[in-house]
């Protein structure tokens, strides 16, 4: 069968990844989730002193970009590829809201969008892939077969990102993840470079009210149709 491309685009916790991480296991494709890689830039720039809450040396990151290298690799366990940060497995440390708090101060960057949609292109060259993150269809692969765009209201997004850091073991509150889902929201929709807009081919869905199971045959139908 002809191998495709499959854009997953949309607001945070919106279950982009659960929703690409279905479809490429039932087609046998490639799942790529382009928000770790933005986070492990995030991280090492964390990590490196560059950012806190008071201060963002923009700069030094940017001339520390040629010394970031991020590799996915596939662990047969998760059925999924984590993210590598220059040889380090980095795939929990990126889901923390502290890396949540920075990411989208980082992905405000144009040099740090340059290096990584360059290698976003490269991962999806030979098709078979499903990508999510929020230019997948606009700027990563504007010629995708398939592009989905999903949405859901900030409190069902907030409530579903609040149970996974509770699951985890993680001390938060249900109003600090609200505050972060808002202020992503408004970064990544007002950022100069690749905001995140809704492709004008793409099919939108708001799955603040249905489940993961009927929205995985949702897609499924408009995939086959
Ligand atoms: O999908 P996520 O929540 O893990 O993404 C983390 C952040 O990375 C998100 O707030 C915005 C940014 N991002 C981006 O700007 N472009 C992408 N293609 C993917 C993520």
């Amino acid at each position: 069968m002809k191998k495709i491309t499959i854009a997953i685009d949309g607001f945070s916790s919106t279950g982009k990844s659960t929703l690409a991480k279905e479809l490429a296991k039932h087609l046998g494709y490639v799942y790529v989730d382009t928000g770790a890689m933005y986070r492990a830039v995030a991280m090492f720039a964390m990590q490196n002193g560059y950012i806190n809450k008071d201060f963002f040396d923009k700069q030094s990151l940017i001339n520390s970009l040629p010394f970031i290298k991020l590799v996915f690799k596939f662990n047969p366990d998760m059925g999924f590829a984590e993210m590598y940060l220059n040889g380090v497995n980095v795939e929990k440390e990126i889901r923390t809201l502290e890396v949540s708090n920075f990411v989208s101060k980082v992905a405000e960057i144009p040099e740090v969008r340059l290096k990584l949609v360059e290698q976003q292109k490269e991962m999806g060259k030979n098709k078979g892939i499903v990508m999510d993150g929020r230019d997948i269809g606009t700027v990563v692969f504007p010629d995708a077969d398939i592009k989905i765009f999903m949405t859901a209201t900030a409190n069902t997004r907030a409530q579903r990102r609040y149970d996974e850091l509770i699951i985890k073991g993680d001390k938060v509150s249900f109003e600090e993840v609200f505050k972060n889902v808002l202020e992503r929201d408004y970064i990544d929709t007002h950022r100069e470079d690749s905001p995140l807009v809704k492709a004008a081919d793409a099919l939108e869905f708001d799955n603040s009210n249905i489940s993961k199971q009927e929205q995985f045959e949702k897609v499924l139908q408009f995939l086959k149709s």
